[in-house]
């Protein structure tokens, strides 16, 4: 449909289109819409090399590691590389006083010696495939909504039940893409003995620990090392000593020549959640109410945890991952919210939805942009409250211990937790309306004169602790959850046809679907930023700024002697470490593999620039960076620190 655009309008998207060239994260079975694309970037490789389901492709290289992260096969027999941070868990589970691999890390001298992880899996994708009309078989459009979710969920099952009938540690999942508009079968192969062979010292693996999260510079060597093992036909297995390893249809050669400005890059991997095509309310509320009102209570609870975690080594262990978790989300929305701002995303949303009112007038999709305003209007309340008792009530230790007999003390540091529940309690009551309050909790705050005496006796009495935590609990999961979910998905189905609408408007357009933890692939370049006026970033960091940073005064600079050691001999002061690119990356590509234009190893994806965090919801070109730990640091730390090179025998390097 051809429809009349404004002059400003058209000049807006001329601006735009060149602009947003790396911006994406694609399907590799639709990658042949942008292989053109990337070849003309530097791509060197066909669609086919990336994603095939009858030949080894570098698909076959890739896993989805644990729940959340990425991970790459670098070995013909299993050998995976991650972050040191997706490792993080599965580190400590194995680390005591005795032998700290957190603290010291830990290198498998022989295969006997690496550790399995119970619970950790990987998978394999084996295949993905449009099936939007297999889940819609049987539709009519007289159908109600909730005939149609039957229908699709129908046949969905019936299509996993096939998809893994197999067995052999097939697993399958059908996933909506933009909203609802198209449905991809993802079937995956799921392995479940993976080892533990190699990790850093936290002092290099986390190196800038929350001072640097989010940051360039950035010398963190946030990687590990884990093994997949198989059943003697290669197919997945429980644990048993008599496992082998695996052996992948495909591994990653590693490339030594390293990255330099300009280079073509590319990211292989599971990207976890992104909003790009939402309205500008949506945004608004997550700018002006969600993220400012969430990083003013964590601080409240860092600055809390902090004060104690300052006085006393001992509480500094106990709590840093959970100060970590609480610090990640904090400092990125921090990020975030500026960039929004900066980005002044609500006014170009905002415009953006005129025209296409404008363009939609007669259509179907007249005024939907309207009636997603007043689906925000009416979820907003809802959900704020909804994401107070998730940030308030809900992360006090004293009430989830009354209601989990399991919860685990050995990282409990009472006087932490009886502060935080006077802050956060306090700071619940006020924000939130009555009305959002159950009964017991009402009742309770009457009895008492101040918060501290209502902490004391919730500290002191195990029958009011529970009589609190229940009443919070049933609150939450039985009205807040299920209202704001209904909500929730009055608003998705509006997307549908937004969606819809939005693909039409601008047909020229390529879309790629929000990120939902299927495999993606973004390319882009190695590029430095510019964080702020007369500030140039350069994109590749070295082991001389790990020299600079060094302070044994300072816990997250306090390099491990060796390093010392071994910079002082000299020749090592170029040591690449970290490099930046332009690639667009979310939560859940941690441990991807970044690979050049030849599809070799040039390092692993971690996190990105804070500045640029706004990427979750607007992808700005000129600053949003992914950073990248470079192989040749992994490799330099493998045999420096580890004295682990015999690992080197089974790897592949290229120049
Ligand atoms: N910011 C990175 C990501 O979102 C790294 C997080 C782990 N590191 C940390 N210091 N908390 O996952
Ligand atoms: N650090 C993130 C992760 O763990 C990656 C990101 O958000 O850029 O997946």
């Amino acid at each position: 449909m051809i429809k009349k655009y404004s002059l400003l309008a058209a000049l807006f998207l001329c601006a735009l289109q060149p602009l947003r060239a790396d911006e994406g994260m694609w399907l590799p079975a639709l990658i042949s819409q942008r292989i053109g694309d990337m070849q003309a970037k530097g791509f060197q490789l066909t669609a086919e090399d990336l994603y095939s389901v009858n030949q080894a492709s570098l698909k076959d290289a890739v896993v989805l590691f644990g729940s959340g992260c990425t991970g790459e096969l670098v070995s013909d027999q299993g050998l995976l590389f991650t972050n040191h941070h997706c490792g993080y868990s599965f580190i400590q589970r194995h680390s005591s006083v005795e032998h700290d691999y957190l603290k010291d890390g830990f290198w498998a001298l022989t295969q006997a010696d690496e550790l399995p992880n119970p619970g950790l899996t990987v998978r394999f994708l084996e295949r993905m495939e449009d099936v939007t009309a297999l889940v819609l078989k049987g539709y009519k459009s007289k159908m109600t909504e909730e005939q149609r979710q039957a229908l699709i969920k129908k046949n969905a099952d019936k299509l996993k039940e096939q998809a893994t009938a197999e067995g052999n540690g097939l697993k399958a999942s059908v996933e909506a893409l933009y909203y609802g508009n198209q449905y991809f079968l993802f079937v995956f192969r799921e392995y479940r003995d993976v080892r533990l062979v190699g990790a850093p010292p936290s002092s290099i693996g986390k190196f800038g620990g929350e001072t640097d999260n989010w940051m360039w510079p950035r010398h963190t060597g946030d990687f590990s090392i884990f093994r997949i093992y198989a059943g003697p036909d290669n197919l997945p297995a429980d644990y048993s000593p008599d496992n082998v390893p695996y052996t992948p249809k495909k591994s990653l050669k590693i490339s030594r020549a390293g990255v330099k400005d300009g280079d073509f890059t590319f990211v292989y991997g599971c990207p976890g959640s992104t909003q790009e095509y939402i309205h500008s309310e949506a945004v608004r509320y997550i700018q002006d109410v969600s993220d400012p009102e969430k990083i003013a209570l964590r601080t409240t609870r860092l600055n809390l945890m902090k004060k104690y975690m300052d006085q006393s080594q001992a509480v500094r262990i106990q709590y840093s991952s959970k100060y970590a978790s609480v610090a990640n989300a904090w400092k990125k929305w921090q990020g975030e919210e500026k960039g929004l701002r900066k980005n002044k995303v609500v006014p170009v949303k905002q415009d953006y939805e005129a025209r296409f009112e404008e363009w939609a007038q007669g259509t179907r999709f007249d005024g939907i942009t309207g009636r997603l305003a007043q689906l925000y209007a009416a979820r907003n309340p809802l959900f704020r409250a909804y994401e107070y008792y998730r940030e308030t009530v809900l992360t006090i230790e004293r009430l989830q211990m009354a209601l989990n007999p399991r919860f685990n003390k050995k990282d409990y540091y009472q006087p932490i937790d009886e502060e935080i529940f006077a802050a956060m309690i306090s700071a619940f009551d006020k924000a939130l309306d009555d009305s959002y309050k159950p009964a017991a909790f009402l009742e309770q705050r009457a009895r008492f004169a101040s918060v501290e005496e209502w902490r004391d006796a919730v500290f002191a009495d195990d029958a009011l602790a529970k009589e609190l935590a229940e009443a919070l609990d049933k609150y939450y999961d039985e009205q807040l959850a299920p209202q704001v979910k209904q909500l929730n998905q009055a608003i998705t189905l509006t997307y549908r046809d937004y969606m819809q609408g939005q693909m039409e408007f601008e047909k020229d357009k390529t879309f790629y679907p929000d990120a939902n933890l299927t495999l993606r692939v973004a390319y882009g370049h190695v590029e430095g930023y510019r964080p702020a006026d007369a500030i140039w970033y350069q994109p590749v960091s070295t082991l001389r700024g790990i020299m600079e940073k060094d302070n044994p005064e300072i816990f997250d600079y306090n390099i491990p002697q060796t390093l010392r050691d071994i910079y002082a001999e000299g020749g090592h002061e170029n040591q690449p470490v970290c490099f930046l690119a332009t690639n667009h990356t979310t939560g859940g590509n941690s441990g991807s593999p970044v690979l050049n234009a030849q599809g070799n190893l040039i390092g692993i994806n971690f996190d990105r620039v804070w500045e640029g965090t706004m990427s979750d919801l607007v992808f700005d070109p000129e600053i949003c960076r992914n950073i990248s730990l470079d192989v040749r640091y992994i490799l330099f730390i493998i045999k420096e620190i580890g004295h682990a090179d015999y690992l080197f025998n089974e790897m592949t390097f290229v120049e």
